[in-house]
Protein backbone atom coordinates (compact mmCIF):
# COMPACT_ATOMS: atom_id res chain seq x y z
CA UNK A 1 0.00 0.00 0.00
CA UNK A 2 1.14 3.30 -0.90
CA UNK A 3 -1.57 5.23 0.73
CA UNK A 4 -0.24 5.60 4.07
CA UNK A 5 -2.55 6.39 7.06
CA UNK A 6 -1.67 9.06 10.05
CA UNK A 7 -2.64 8.81 13.51
CA UNK A 8 -2.00 12.51 15.19
CA UNK A 9 -2.19 11.69 19.23
CA UNK A 10 -0.47 8.42 19.13
CA UNK A 11 0.46 8.98 22.58
CA UNK A 12 -2.99 9.34 23.85
CA UNK A 13 -5.37 6.30 25.23
CA UNK A 14 -6.93 5.84 21.73
CA UNK A 15 -4.49 6.75 19.27
CA UNK A 16 -1.42 4.25 21.09
CA UNK A 17 -3.94 1.46 20.34
CA UNK A 18 -4.87 2.67 17.08
CA UNK A 19 -1.26 2.80 15.86
CA UNK A 20 -1.26 -0.60 16.57
CA UNK A 21 -4.13 -2.41 15.31
CA UNK A 22 -3.57 -0.51 11.85
CA UNK A 23 0.11 -1.80 11.82
CA UNK A 24 -1.06 -5.05 11.92
CA UNK A 25 -3.58 -4.61 9.56
CA UNK A 26 -1.74 -2.61 7.11
CA UNK A 27 1.99 -3.16 7.61
CA UNK A 28 4.27 -0.98 9.66
CA UNK A 29 5.76 1.18 7.81
CA UNK A 30 2.24 2.04 6.39
CA UNK A 31 1.31 4.04 9.37
CA UNK A 32 2.76 6.88 11.03
CA UNK A 33 2.42 7.89 14.75
CA UNK A 34 2.35 11.45 15.84
CA UNK A 35 1.97 13.26 18.65
CA UNK A 36 3.49 16.23 20.51
CA UNK A 37 4.77 13.74 23.20
CA UNK A 38 6.78 10.44 22.55
CA UNK A 39 4.57 7.29 22.49
CA UNK A 40 4.23 4.28 24.29
CA UNK A 41 7.73 2.09 23.44
CA UNK A 42 5.54 -0.52 21.30
CA UNK A 43 4.82 2.67 18.94
CA UNK A 44 7.81 3.80 18.97
CA UNK A 45 9.35 0.87 17.96
CA UNK A 46 7.42 -0.68 15.72
CA UNK A 47 7.45 1.99 13.27
CA UNK A 48 7.80 5.94 11.88
CA UNK A 49 7.02 8.14 14.18
CA UNK A 50 7.12 12.09 13.95
CA UNK A 51 6.89 14.79 16.94
CA UNK A 52 4.20 17.30 15.48
CA UNK A 53 2.12 19.60 16.84
CA UNK A 54 -1.93 20.08 15.21
CA UNK A 55 -1.66 22.74 15.79
CA UNK A 56 0.78 24.25 13.40
CA UNK A 57 -0.51 23.78 9.62
CA UNK A 58 2.84 23.74 7.68
CA UNK A 59 4.50 20.84 10.05
CA UNK A 60 1.29 19.08 9.07
CA UNK A 61 1.40 19.32 5.69
CA UNK A 62 5.14 18.44 5.66
CA UNK A 63 4.59 15.27 7.07
CA UNK A 64 1.67 14.50 4.73
CA UNK A 65 4.20 15.07 1.81
CA UNK A 66 6.44 13.46 3.47
CA UNK A 67 5.16 10.27 3.54
CA UNK A 68 2.14 10.40 0.96
CA UNK A 69 -0.31 10.13 3.01
CA UNK A 70 -4.17 9.76 2.35
CA UNK A 71 -5.83 9.22 5.76
CA UNK A 72 -5.82 10.81 8.69
CA UNK A 73 -6.71 9.44 11.92
CA UNK A 74 -7.21 12.98 14.82
CA UNK A 75 -6.95 11.80 17.97
CA UNK A 76 -5.83 14.48 19.64
CA UNK A 77 -8.37 16.61 21.51
CA UNK A 78 -8.68 17.73 25.09
CA UNK A 79 -11.26 15.72 27.13
CA UNK A 80 -14.42 16.84 29.23
CA UNK A 81 -12.63 17.63 32.88
CA UNK A 82 -9.81 19.49 31.83
CA UNK A 83 -11.51 21.35 29.47
CA UNK A 84 -14.14 22.93 32.23
CA UNK A 85 -10.64 23.96 33.42
CA UNK A 86 -9.58 25.66 30.15
CA UNK A 87 -12.51 26.29 28.10
CA UNK A 88 -10.55 28.83 25.45
CA UNK A 89 -7.77 26.70 24.89
CA UNK A 90 -9.79 22.95 24.72
CA UNK A 91 -11.89 25.50 22.28
CA UNK A 92 -8.61 26.25 20.55
CA UNK A 93 -7.25 23.00 20.21
CA UNK A 94 -10.46 20.59 19.59
CA UNK A 95 -11.22 22.94 16.99
CA UNK A 96 -8.44 24.41 15.22
CA UNK A 97 -7.15 21.00 14.56
CA UNK A 98 -10.15 19.67 13.43
CA UNK A 99 -9.87 22.45 10.63
CA UNK A 100 -6.37 21.81 9.94
CA UNK A 101 -7.35 17.96 8.78
CA UNK A 102 -10.65 19.08 6.93
CA UNK A 103 -8.88 21.66 5.02
CA UNK A 104 -6.08 19.01 3.83
CA UNK A 105 -9.22 16.71 2.44
CA UNK A 106 -10.77 19.73 1.06
CA UNK A 107 -7.56 20.83 -0.80
CA UNK A 108 -8.00 17.30 -2.17
CA UNK A 109 -4.33 16.80 -0.72
CA UNK A 110 -5.93 13.56 1.97
CA UNK A 111 -8.68 10.96 0.49
CA UNK A 112 -10.74 9.96 3.95
CA UNK A 113 -10.49 11.49 7.75
CA UNK A 114 -11.57 9.51 11.12
CA UNK A 115 -12.29 12.37 13.69
CA UNK A 116 -14.04 11.35 17.16
CA UNK A 117 -17.04 12.49 18.60
CA UNK A 118 -18.23 11.87 21.67
CA UNK A 119 -21.55 11.41 24.07
CA UNK A 120 -20.86 14.56 25.63
CA UNK A 121 -22.61 16.15 22.87
CA UNK A 122 -25.57 14.95 24.54
CA UNK A 123 -27.57 17.29 27.55
CA UNK A 124 -29.36 17.42 30.51
CA UNK A 125 -32.18 17.26 27.96
CA UNK A 126 -31.31 14.18 26.12
CA UNK A 127 -33.53 11.41 26.83
CA UNK A 128 -31.19 9.29 29.44
CA UNK A 129 -32.07 5.75 28.88
CA UNK A 130 -31.11 4.49 25.05
CA UNK A 131 -30.34 7.82 23.90
CA UNK A 132 -31.39 7.44 20.22
CA UNK A 133 -29.20 8.95 16.80
CA UNK A 134 -31.15 11.55 16.23
CA UNK A 135 -32.69 13.77 19.15
CA UNK A 136 -32.25 16.63 21.98
CA UNK A 137 -28.52 17.69 21.69
CA UNK A 138 -27.78 20.85 24.23
CA UNK A 139 -24.47 20.19 25.44
CA UNK A 140 -23.53 22.08 28.64
CA UNK A 141 -19.83 21.21 28.75
CA UNK A 142 -16.70 23.02 26.47
CA UNK A 143 -15.72 19.49 25.60
CA UNK A 144 -19.32 19.06 23.99
CA UNK A 145 -19.74 22.21 22.53
CA UNK A 146 -16.81 21.41 20.96
CA UNK A 147 -17.40 17.98 19.57
CA UNK A 148 -21.29 19.16 18.71
CA UNK A 149 -19.83 21.95 16.57
CA UNK A 150 -17.37 19.53 15.35
CA UNK A 151 -19.66 17.50 14.03
CA UNK A 152 -21.95 20.27 12.10
CA UNK A 153 -18.58 21.17 10.33
CA UNK A 154 -17.67 17.42 9.66
CA UNK A 155 -20.97 17.51 8.14
CA UNK A 156 -20.58 20.69 6.48
CA UNK A 157 -17.16 19.70 4.50
CA UNK A 158 -18.94 16.79 3.44
CA UNK A 159 -22.34 18.55 2.05
CA UNK A 160 -20.09 21.52 0.35
CA UNK A 161 -16.61 20.04 -0.69
CA UNK A 162 -17.26 16.62 -0.85
CA UNK A 163 -14.80 15.47 2.03
CA UNK A 164 -15.32 12.19 3.50
CA UNK A 165 -14.65 12.25 7.20
CA UNK A 166 -16.28 9.45 9.40
CA UNK A 167 -16.75 9.74 12.76
CA UNK A 168 -18.48 7.58 16.16
CA UNK A 169 -20.05 8.69 19.22
CA UNK A 170 -17.48 7.59 21.80
CA UNK A 171 -18.49 6.27 25.23
CA UNK A 172 -16.01 5.98 27.78
CA UNK A 173 -12.90 3.96 27.12
CA UNK A 174 -11.38 1.56 29.16
CA UNK A 175 -8.13 0.54 28.66
CA UNK A 176 -4.40 -0.32 30.12
CA UNK A 177 -1.73 0.71 27.96
CA UNK A 178 -1.96 3.98 28.01
CA UNK A 179 -3.75 6.22 30.86
CA UNK A 180 -6.89 8.51 29.54
CA UNK A 181 -6.11 12.30 30.36
CA UNK A 182 -8.64 14.01 31.68
CA UNK A 183 -12.09 12.75 31.50
CA UNK A 184 -15.26 12.15 33.15
CA UNK A 185 -15.26 8.70 32.55
CA UNK A 186 -11.25 8.56 33.44
CA UNK A 187 -12.56 6.52 37.06
CA UNK A 188 -13.26 3.28 35.52
CA UNK A 189 -9.76 3.22 34.64
CA UNK A 190 -8.06 3.92 37.70
CA UNK A 191 -10.12 1.70 39.89
CA UNK A 192 -8.33 -1.06 38.34
CA UNK A 193 -4.77 0.71 39.20
CA UNK A 194 -5.84 1.64 42.61
CA UNK A 195 -7.65 -2.31 43.13
CA UNK A 196 -4.23 -3.92 42.44
CA UNK A 197 -2.01 -1.60 44.37
CA UNK A 198 -4.01 -0.39 47.27
CA UNK A 199 -7.48 -2.33 46.94
CA UNK A 200 -9.27 0.59 47.37
CA UNK A 201 -10.78 3.15 45.53
CA UNK A 202 -12.37 6.49 45.88
CA UNK A 203 -14.59 6.89 43.19
CA UNK A 204 -15.14 10.53 42.05
CA UNK A 205 -18.64 9.68 40.98
CA UNK A 206 -21.58 8.82 43.13
CA UNK A 207 -22.48 4.67 43.06
CA UNK A 208 -25.26 4.66 41.17
CA UNK A 209 -23.75 7.32 37.90
CA UNK A 210 -24.55 4.89 35.31
CA UNK A 211 -22.78 5.93 31.96
CA UNK A 212 -22.12 4.19 28.55
CA UNK A 213 -18.78 2.12 28.98
CA UNK A 214 -16.80 0.16 25.80
CA UNK A 215 -13.71 -1.82 26.28
CA UNK A 216 -11.07 -0.66 23.91
CA UNK A 217 -11.03 -4.02 21.82
CA UNK A 218 -14.60 -2.80 20.81
CA UNK A 219 -14.03 0.88 20.24
CA UNK A 220 -10.88 0.65 18.01
CA UNK A 221 -12.60 -2.47 16.20
CA UNK A 222 -15.69 0.24 15.68
CA UNK A 223 -12.71 3.03 14.41
CA UNK A 224 -11.23 0.84 11.60
CA UNK A 225 -15.11 -0.94 10.67
CA UNK A 226 -16.30 2.52 9.98
CA UNK A 227 -13.32 3.74 7.75
CA UNK A 228 -13.51 0.88 6.18
CA UNK A 229 -17.08 0.48 4.95
CA UNK A 230 -18.83 1.72 1.91
CA UNK A 231 -19.12 5.35 1.55
CA UNK A 232 -22.67 6.05 2.48
CA UNK A 233 -22.63 9.23 0.80
CA UNK A 234 -23.84 11.33 3.83
CA UNK A 235 -21.78 12.27 7.12
CA UNK A 236 -23.28 10.92 10.27
CA UNK A 237 -21.65 10.92 13.28
CA UNK A 238 -22.63 7.47 14.60
CA UNK A 239 -23.63 6.24 17.61
CA UNK A 240 -21.51 3.25 19.22
CA UNK A 241 -22.77 1.23 22.76
CA UNK A 242 -21.60 -1.93 23.95
CA UNK A 243 -22.19 -1.79 28.45
CA UNK A 244 -23.39 0.26 31.01
CA UNK A 245 -22.30 0.82 34.24
CA UNK A 246 -22.40 2.60 37.20
CA UNK A 247 -19.09 2.62 39.67
CA UNK A 248 -20.83 0.11 42.43
CA UNK A 249 -21.70 -2.53 39.91
CA UNK A 250 -17.82 -1.96 38.53
CA UNK A 251 -16.65 -2.53 41.63
CA UNK A 252 -18.70 -5.25 42.42
CA UNK A 253 -17.32 -7.37 39.00
CA UNK A 254 -14.04 -6.43 39.94
CA UNK A 255 -14.65 -7.97 43.78
CA UNK A 256 -15.09 -11.23 41.88
CA UNK A 257 -11.52 -11.40 41.18
CA UNK A 258 -10.37 -9.52 44.32
CA UNK A 259 -12.86 -10.06 47.27
CA UNK A 260 -11.06 -7.31 49.39
CA UNK A 261 -11.08 -4.52 47.21
CA UNK A 262 -13.33 -1.68 49.22
CA UNK A 263 -15.03 1.13 47.24
CA UNK A 264 -15.83 4.43 48.48
CA UNK A 265 -17.30 7.56 46.92
CA UNK A 266 -16.23 10.96 46.81
CA UNK A 267 -17.80 13.08 44.29
CA UNK A 268 -15.92 16.06 42.51
CA UNK A 269 -17.00 18.92 40.04
CA UNK A 270 -17.12 15.77 37.77
CA UNK A 271 -20.15 14.74 38.82
CA UNK A 272 -22.16 17.36 37.40
CA UNK A 273 -20.69 16.50 33.72
CA UNK A 274 -21.60 13.14 34.26
CA UNK A 275 -25.36 13.70 35.40
CA UNK A 276 -26.02 15.53 32.43
CA UNK A 277 -24.99 12.34 30.10
CA UNK A 278 -26.95 9.62 29.02
CA UNK A 279 -27.07 6.42 30.56
CA UNK A 280 -27.00 3.98 27.51
CA UNK A 281 -27.28 4.70 24.01
CA UNK A 282 -28.96 3.30 20.68
CA UNK A 283 -26.43 2.08 18.22
CA UNK A 284 -28.62 0.50 15.83
CA UNK A 285 -28.05 3.05 12.98
CA UNK A 286 -24.03 2.28 13.25
CA UNK A 287 -25.51 -1.77 13.68
CA UNK A 288 -27.44 -1.12 10.39
CA UNK A 289 -24.90 0.73 7.95
CA UNK A 290 -21.93 -1.59 8.81
CA UNK A 291 -23.01 -3.83 10.87
CA UNK A 292 -21.65 -2.60 13.83
CA UNK A 293 -21.71 -5.04 17.24
CA UNK A 294 -19.92 -4.85 20.29
CA UNK A 295 -18.09 -8.03 22.10
CA UNK A 296 -16.67 -7.69 25.42
CA UNK A 297 -19.41 -7.85 28.20
CA UNK A 298 -18.45 -6.81 31.84
CA UNK A 299 -16.88 -9.69 33.55
CA UNK A 300 -14.63 -10.06 29.88
CA UNK A 301 -13.49 -6.42 30.44
CA UNK A 302 -12.81 -6.80 34.03
CA UNK A 303 -10.60 -10.08 33.25
CA UNK A 304 -8.87 -8.37 30.02
CA UNK A 305 -7.62 -5.19 32.59
CA UNK A 306 -6.72 -7.22 35.54
CA UNK A 307 -4.09 -9.77 32.76
CA UNK A 308 -3.20 -6.75 31.36
CA UNK A 309 -1.99 -5.04 34.70
CA UNK A 310 -0.61 -8.28 35.28
CA UNK A 311 -2.51 -8.98 38.31
CA UNK A 312 -4.29 -11.78 37.12
CA UNK A 313 -2.54 -14.61 34.07
N1 LIG B 1 -14.30 9.75 28.07
C1 LIG B 1 -14.60 11.07 27.63
C2 LIG B 1 -14.59 12.02 28.76
O1 LIG B 1 -14.90 11.60 29.85
C3 LIG B 1 -15.94 11.10 26.95
O2 LIG B 1 -15.76 11.39 25.60
O3 LIG B 1 -14.32 13.17 28.59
Amino acid sequence: MNQKILIIGSSGQIGTELVLKLRQIYGNENVIASDIRKANYEVMESGPFELLDVMNKDDIYEVVEKYNIKQVYLMAAMLSAIAERNPKKAWDLNMNSLFNILDLAKDKVIDRIFWPSSIAVFGPDTPKEETPQNTIIKPITVYGISKLAGENWCAYYHDKYGVDVRSVRYPGIISYKTTPGGGTTDYAVEIFYEAIRRKSYASFLTKNTTLPMMYMDDAIDATIKLMQADNTGEYIAYNIAALSFSPKELAVAIQKYIPEFEMNYKPDTRQEIADSWPKSIDDSKANNDWDWKAKIDLDQLVKSMLQGLHYLK
